[in-house]
């Protein structure tokens, strides 16, 4: 299958890999680019080799944001009524396994929005994150507000996105939006295929039922969070992957998992 506005590989066994490729406009997401990366992800969630997932840009730009020039004419009703945006939720509710965001260079806006709805966010010391809706007269519109404030909290997400100043790689390393810093884009690269790789190496049920306990932190009280994550785990006793991961240990093997 080939996409207009990405790329799409299998760079080792296990991993699959999205580029953006919108060069001319520093891979602003217009909605044929959503599109075509909400198919190529689910694609790879179908794929039963497909273990982990890693989004990136350019070494210039991860995405330099939702496309201006597209908004500029939208009227009220027609983005409430056609859900404008709503469908890059599709990129975090139904993909269920493991994505890494690799950003180099510009994130801003929306494509710093789309960052931080990886499950793992990677990237290098002079990426340029931001929202900086405030000053084209809105605010951000694909979860900035919630995800930016979870990571770095109230006081310095207000200072962020009510004045619209960016923040660099080693910014968010140090603020916890990143788990991970590299020198150069192609550290930074090698560093995300060596975590998908990792991640790829385990069992399948486990790896999936560990990102949706993670997740549910986002979203419930630590009461019940901490209870969802004991029925998951008793359930994973059901598993053959469990067996064998412990069996392996005792017995100081390698596991082959089942992946079932
Ligand atoms: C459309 C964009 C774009 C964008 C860049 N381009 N960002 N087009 N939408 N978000 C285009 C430019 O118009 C230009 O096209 C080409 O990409 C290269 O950009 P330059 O500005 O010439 O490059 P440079 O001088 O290096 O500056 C890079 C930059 C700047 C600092 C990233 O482009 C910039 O400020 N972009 C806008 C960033 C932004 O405000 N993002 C938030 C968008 S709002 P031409 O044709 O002139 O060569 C948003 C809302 C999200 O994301 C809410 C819901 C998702």
């Amino acid at each position: 299958r080939s996409y207009e506005y990405i790329e799409v590989s299998e760079p080792r066994p296990g991993v699959g890999q999205i580029t953006l490729n919108r060069p001319k406009a520093l891979n602003a997401l217009c909605t044929p680019l959503i599109t075509e990366l909400n198919t190529a992800l689910h694609t790879f969630q179908t794929t039963p080799t497909i273990a982990a997932i890693i989004l990136t840009g350019s070494a210039r730009a991860f995405a330099a944001g939702a496309d201006i020039k597209e908004m500029a004419p939208l009227s009220f009703s027609t983005a409430y009524t056609t859900a404008f945006i709503e469908s890059w939720s599709d990129l975090t509710t139904s993909l269920k396994k493991p994505l890494i965001a690799a950003v180099s260079g510009h994130a801003l806006g929306g494509g710093c929005e789309l960052a931080l709805m990886a499950d793992i966010l990677y990237c290098t010391a002079t990426a340029n994150f931001g929202q900086p809706e405030i000053k084209l007269g809105t605010v951000p519109g694909a979860g900035g507000s919630q995800r930016l404030t979870r990571a770095v909290g109230k006081s310095r997400a207000m200072e962020l996105i009510l004045t619209g100043k960016s923040f660099s790689g080693v910014e968010a390393e140090r603020w916890g939006v990143a788990a991970r810093v590299f020198d150069s884009h192609e550290a930074l690269m090698e560093g995300a295929l060596q975590t998908a790789e990792t991640i790829a190496g385990y069992s399948r049920v486990a790896v999936q039922a560990a990102k949706e306990v993670v997740n549910k932190s986002q979203d419930l009280g630590l009461r019940d969070g901490v209870e969802y994550e004991r029925r998951v785990f008793h359930a994973l006793f059901g598993s053959q992957d469990q067996k064998i991961g412990m069996r392996a240990f005792a017995e100081k093997k390698k596991a082959e998992w089942s992946h079932e």
